[in-house]
């Protein structure tokens, strides 16, 4: 199974699986309860056909679109995903990198393994979002919100969908946590992966990452979900967040909504984008994939905020069809994420650059020159 012979999501996928030990690949792939919603994230692109046109002059194609005041030279960005140095020694630094040679923004995970202002620096050619939790503990809060400050990074980006852990039962059997260690049942796993465990010993000397942000888990050792649960905050309220927006004085964005009434919120205020999220399926089962709430949250207030939205994104029709409903970006996790585990940068290079070259025929083939022409009219619900 080489690079070459990956052409699709699938195919990523697949050798991610391979090189993984389980744990880490259960890790990534899984998400919450009985993954109802992360199964329908991407079947809910299917509910749609595109309608294309012709004749209109399509040798070039525009695939840039500004959203929070950041020009991206294509309609995705990479969301933030916690951990990636655990998936391939380079992590953060691969995605990063691989981010700015297409031009488009980085999301930095508050739980990632590289330091944002590392991370900022390989990126620095294009935007980066900071994303990051509220903890309990105040003064990290604003620790890190000043830190990403001193840092230059242009978006602040607050997930608002994990105040306590998801179902991950895929974690619960695997014995998954953070900081990882290896159990006995793990170890086993890693014996009959040599190569991710190789290039461990190869380039970290088998030493397993440590979170940037440093929290007080007072030397323990916990699930993702047991992290949420603790250390993070289910007291926040609007007003809390309204503070924050203040504090940050520039683009600031909500990730995780999915009601009308709090994107109108976010909107009153003062964020600038909202990110319509369930979090890949990964904190409430059951709960609407974004793509079915898009329509309804862009005629709301498309006008006032930039909605962007993620999950389930697999196909450059599947970004085409968001934009068409109002999405000015759309983000991708797992998409990158296979690739990374694959085969470092080159891996997510060439996932980026499979979903830039459908991007380009699919807008051809729709007989639209730039995104922003795209729209309703594109698109028919069965
Ligand atoms: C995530 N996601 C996430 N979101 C966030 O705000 N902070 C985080 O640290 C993480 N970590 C994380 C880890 C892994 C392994 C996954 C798969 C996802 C959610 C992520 O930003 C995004 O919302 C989803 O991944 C989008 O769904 P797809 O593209 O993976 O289907």
């Amino acid at each position: 199974f080489r690079l070459t012979d990956c052409h699709n999501f699938h195919d990523f996928r697949a050798m991610a699986k391979r090189r993984l030990p389980g744990p880490i690949f259960n890790y990534i792939d899984g998400a919450a309860d009985d993954e109802t919603t992360l199964r329908r994230n991407t079947t809910s692109f299917e509910q749609c056909d595109l309608v294309p046109n012709i004749l209109r002059g399509v040798s070039e194609v525009d695939t840039s679109v500004t959203v929070m005041g950041q020009k991206l030279a294509v309609p995705f960005y990479c969301s933030p995903t916690a951990l990636q140095r655990l998936f391939h020694h380079d992590g953060e630094r691969a995605v990063a990198a691989a981010a700015g040679k297409f031009g488009t923004m980085f999301g930095v995970s508050s739980l990632g393994t590289v330091s944002l202002e590392e991370a900022r620096h390989i990126s620095r050619a294009t935007p980066q979002a900071y994303q990051f939790y509220f903890h309990k503990d105040r003064g990290l809060n604003r620790a890190m919100m000043q830190r990403a400050k001193d840092a230059g990074v242009e978006v602040m980006m607050l997930t608002v969908d994990s105040i306590t852990g998801g179902n991950r039962e895929r974690d619960l059997r695997t014995g998954f946590s953070i900081p990882f260690r290896l159990n006995l049942a793990g170890m086993l796993q890693f014996a009959v992966k040599p190569a991710w465990a190789l290039n461990y010993l190869t380039h970290e000397s088998f030493k397993l990452p440590q979170l940037d942000t440093h929290v007080d888990m007072g030397g323990g050792v916990m699930s993702i979900s047991r992290y949420f649960t603790e250390m993070l905050d289910p007291a926040m309220t609007w007003d809390d967040v309204a503070l924050m927006v203040r504090e940050w004085n520039g683009q600031f964005c909500l990730k995780g909504v999915m009601s009308v009434e709090d994107a109108k919120r976010a909107v009153d205020i003062g964020c600038t984008g909202i990110i319509l999220s369930n979090h890949g399926g990964r904190q409430l089962d059951g709960s609407r994939a974004a793509f079915d709430q898009l329509a309804e949250i862009a005629d709301a207030v498309g006008d006032r905020i930039d909605v962007i939205m993620d999950g389930g994104v697999q196909r450059g029709t599947h970004v085409l069809k968001a934009l068409s409903l109002g999405a000015k970006a759309v983000g991708v996790g797992r998409y990158y994420l296979y690739p990374l585990a694959a085969a470092g940068q080159a891996g997510v290079e060439r996932a980026l650059g499979q979903l830039r070259t459908e991007i380009v025929r699919d807008m051809k083939l729709m007989g639209v020159r730039s995104t922003s022409e795209l729209s309703r009219a594109n698109l028919r619900f069965r």
